[in-house]
């Protein structure tokens, strides 16, 4: 059995034999000397053999990737290599043996490789050997080590729910596996564990984990994967307050044990309406400073026609202010600027330059003498600074004026990335209104407890009925959300009647789950936190792919493998599936 760790030893080590084995990451011939460079795991070593070595010329032999188990003494290096752990020691050669060799590979195995992306996925196993990808894995290995031991100390059993579930309607679509068994019937994979951790928590047992794997056929994005996990968590008897504690705690941890970092707690708590109106978003990216202001008032008698409509039409105008950056924006800039908050449905961006002492820009001339005054003021202008303005209803004002934010934020290199921002997120809207479907959906999920005051108001008040449900934002990223489930029949029933199911279409989807609910379920709530991007921060990687281990790609295609494939007919006639337009 291997027991020595190439990367591992110094000069401490020098003297002693060791066998080492590893794969060849360089060969180099040098004035009759030969050098490899032997990788494992942990790292590289360099082996030396001399040209009257036994073995000289089957070490000349060797090539890049083949497999070698060598025998030798750690000896002092001549020229030190600084940039390595090992590199003031090598290993004078004795016995050398090539366990296997292998083909010329189809891209060098180095961090800095310029090989295509889609070549690194068809070859993953040969791309997990740079040391870029493997450290991501074994980071992913700690956080999960780190992960058990914290829950399991605070008194969480780790439990497994099925792969093999209903479909059940809400939520993204999901990945369906056909019945052999039951021609004509589907299973479906989750989407999250959510509806068996809270049956676990009805069964008593209290507090839950899961290191869960979750299925969403939705659109991929740089965070998103079709397949990704969740550190899934439940608990019973426990209110928002508990649920935020015990998971900040545990962020805490793993940021100590991974990066040597102290998260101050509690982490701070923002609701989602002044998350919404400050950073138009509800999951700010708090590395850098830039609010959205509210200027409504200054107008509420202006003659200037497309703020006035705006107001008349119950709209908001809303100003980001850009210190001392005037100067740095071009015509054309904010053109292109303009551009972009269209894609959120902005009908323009208004814009200000406060230079030499006045106000000048896109709408200067539109305003009175006494509102460029208000505004100066209010807004605290400054010499150099800029503004730019979005006047229309709430959602698209704050949105659009929220991305704008995000894009200057980068642009501007206003984010200072030495620290990582945590915030909560807490007080969701209970539920949010479908254009596409014209209905109100629940934000989070159905069976997301309303705040104590909103019960009242589920049927006649949706627009502002808000939710016991909170998400954690790091540096941007939604990294976990969760909620306090509703355990009351009559709650859980008059949700239902508020999102337009019947008695008998919310029995017939639900009807296993809401029965479970008569026999003694305790309040309950939990959370889960996406793994994945987790470590994509800790990592400081912004491509989900790199922290996954075998990843699918935006189409939903797995390159090494060649999934999704076409199977055999016979397997389809077992299923009793007929493929139209293969
Ligand atoms: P939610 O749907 O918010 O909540 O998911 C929880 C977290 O999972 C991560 N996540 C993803 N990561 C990668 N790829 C995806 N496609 C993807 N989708 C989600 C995010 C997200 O915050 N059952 C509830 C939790 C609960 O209420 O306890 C749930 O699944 O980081």
């Amino acid at each position: 059995m291997k027991t020595t760790k190439n990367g591992t030893l110094n000069r401490n080590n020098i003297g002693e034999k060791h066998t080492f084995y590893g794969w060849v990451q360089k060969k180099r011939n040098l004035g009759g000397l030969i050098f490899i460079d032997l990788r494992d795991r942990s790292g590289v070593i360099q082996l030396v053999i001399r040209p009257e070595d036994d073995c000289y010329s089957l070490a000349e032999s060797v090539k890049s990737e083949y497999v070698l188990k060598v025998e030798g003494t750690i000896a002092q290096r001549e020229s030190v290599n600084p940039n390595i752990p090992t590199g003031e020691i090598e290993v004078a050669v004795e016995q050398f043996e090539i366990l296997n060799t292998a083909k010329d590979i189809p891209f060098e195995i180095k961090d800095d490789t310029t090989a295509l992306e889609d070549t690194r996925l068809k070859y993953r196993y040969l791309d997990l050997r740079r040391d870029t990808l493997k450290d991501k894995l074994v980071l992913r290995s700690k956080v999960m080590q780190i992960v058990r031991n914290y829950l399991v100390e605070n008194d969480f059993l780790e439990i497994e729910t099925p792969m093999l579930g209903r479909s059940t309607p809400e939520g993204a679509r999901d990945y369906l596996v056909p019945s052999r068994v039951n021609k004509g019937s589907f299973y479906a994979l989750p989407q999250s564990p959510q509806l068996y951790k809270q049956l676990l928590m009805i069964a008593g047992m209290e507090r839950y984990f899961q290191i869960a794997k979750c299925f969403r056929d939705e659109d991929l994005r740089a965070d998103r994967q079709p397949e990704f996990t969740q550190i899934d968590m439940e608990m019973s008897f426990i209110d928002t307050e508990d649920i935020l504690t015990i998971t900040e705690k545990m962020l805490a941890r793993i940021w100590k044990e991974v990066k040597g970092v102290t998260i101050s707690l509690p982490i701070r708590r923002m609701t989602w309406d002044e998350a919404f109106d400050t950073y138009g978003s509800d999951k700010p990216d708090l590395r850098f400073d830039l609010k959205i202001q509210e200027i409504t008032s200054l107008f509420t008698n202006t003659e200037f026609q497309v703020f006035k409509s705006t107001i008349e039409n119950k709209g908001i105008i809303n100003a980001l202010v850009v210190k001392n950056a005037a100067s740095s924006f071009s015509r054309k800039e904010i053109d292109k600027l303009t551009e972009y908050v269209k894609t959120y449905q902005a009908k323009g961006l208004c814009w200000l330059k406060l230079t030499e002492g006045t106000l000048n820009g896109s709408i200067a001339k539109n305003l009175t003498e006494e509102e460029l005054k208000q505004l100066t003021e209010k807004l605290a202008l400054e010499e150099n600074d800029i503004i730019f303005i979005v006047a229309d209803q709430r959602k698209v004002t704050k949105t659009s004026l929220g991305e704008l934010r995000k894009k200057l934020g980068h642009d501007l290199h206003l984010i200072d990335d030495s620290k990582d921002a945590f915030v909560w997120i807490t007080d969701f809207p209970l539920f949010e209104y479908s254009e596409t479907e014209g209905r109100y959906l629940a934000m989070h999920h159905p069976f997301t407890a309303p705040k104590e005051e909103s019960i009242p108001n589920l049927l006649t008040d949706k627009e502002h009925c808000y939710a016991k449900a909170y998400d954690i934002v790091i540096n941007g990223y939604e990294a976990g959300g969760g909620s306090i489930r509703i355990h009351n029949h009559e709650v859980q029933e008059k949700m239902f009647e508020a999102l337009g199911f019947t008695e008998e279409s919310a029995k017939e989807q639900f009807g296993f789950f809401l029965e479970a609910f008569d026999y003694g379920a305790p309040p309950h709530g939990g959370i889960a936190l996406g793994l994945d991007r987790m470590i994509m921060l800790l990592a400081q990687t912004e491509n989900i792919r790199d922290v996954i281990a075998f990843p699918k790609t935006t189409s939903a295609a797995d390159l090494m493998t060649e999934a999704p494939n076409i199977v055999d007919e016979k397997q389809l006639q077992e299923l009793a599936i007929k493929v139209e337009n293969k």
